[in-house]
């Protein structure tokens, strides 16, 4: 694949993108296994994952042999306890985690259970240079196998939010958020921009008309990423794929 050129793959309906997400995360493991012996895979936040996460689950798609090999990080969270319903680990533990054989000790939840986001985001980042001591030692970002992300309709990505002072940190793995414009209105922990861009591979999951308007801004480069996040994702030596179905390609 064209490490340069976006692939766009519209899907009829959201099944279907699930299908093909579920697919191509499946297929990346396989990559990452065969090539590394291991798979890095972060994971998304919000409602869209929780298809995916479901056929995922399902053993034909990765097999039992492939998730011990693979080791689950999260692009975002909310600041809220695991056993919030908002917390996007909660979710992945609902609809993935607790359904294949991971071994727990290679799930890496961001800890939302510090006396801020600010001091989880820091939290956080100890525990990504322990995984990766070498990038660590290198002052180099860590380069995850595949990070799955999300579309907000104000064109945010991760907890990346228009004019949030996330946007400009360069200089660490994981920052805090305040709250965007939209819900839930709670502080965030996000991965920024360098690790988003040191990816192998990047998968945008997007539905609906109401994220038609943010996507067509991102594809045709109509807007910067302070306006609209998620176009500051452009993996430096990685692909990008955008799975989008047919609302969300509207425009
Ligand atoms: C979060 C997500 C966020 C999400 C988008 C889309 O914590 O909310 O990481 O970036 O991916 O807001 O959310 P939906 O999939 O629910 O539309």
């Amino acid at each position: 694949m064209d490490r340069k050129t976006p692939s766009l793959q519209i899907c009829k309906n959201t099944d279907a993108l699930a299908a093909l997400a579920a697919d191509f995360v499946a297929g990346c493991a396989r990559e990452a296994i065969r090539q590394r012996g291991r798979y890095t895979l972060v994971l998304s936040g919000g409602a869209t994952p929780e298809k995916t996460h479901g056929l995922l689950a399902q053993p034909l798609r990765m097999a039992a042999g492939d998730w011990r090999k693979t080791h689950i990080f999260f692009g975002d969270e909310r600041f809220v306890p695991p056993e919030d319903a908002r917390s996007n680990f909660g979710m992945a533990r609902r609809t993935l985690l607790g359904r294949v054989p991971v071994p727990l000790s290679q799930v890496f939840p961001i800890p939302t259970d510090r006396k801020s986001a600010a001091e989880s985001a820091v939290a956080y980042a100890g525990e990504l240079a322990r995984f990766f001591p070498s990038e660590a030692a290198h002052n180099v970002p860590p380069r995850f196998d595949l990070i799955l992300l999300g579309l907000g309709e104000d064109g945010h990505t991760a907890s990346l939010f228009p004019g949030s002072p996330a946007l400009d940190v360069e200089d660490a793995w994981v920052a805090w958020s305040p709250p965007g414009v939209l819900p839930p209105p709670v502080d965030r922990i996000t991965l920024t921009y360098p690790v988003l861009n040191a990816a192998r591979h990047v998968a945008f999951l997007v539905t609906g008309e109401n994220k038609a308007a943010a996507l067509r801004d991102v594809l045709e480069g109509h807007a910067t990423r302070d306006i609209r996040p998620a176009a500051g994702v452009r993996p430096t030596n990685g692909t990008i794929t955008w799975f989008v179905d047919e609302g969300a390609a509207r425009c």
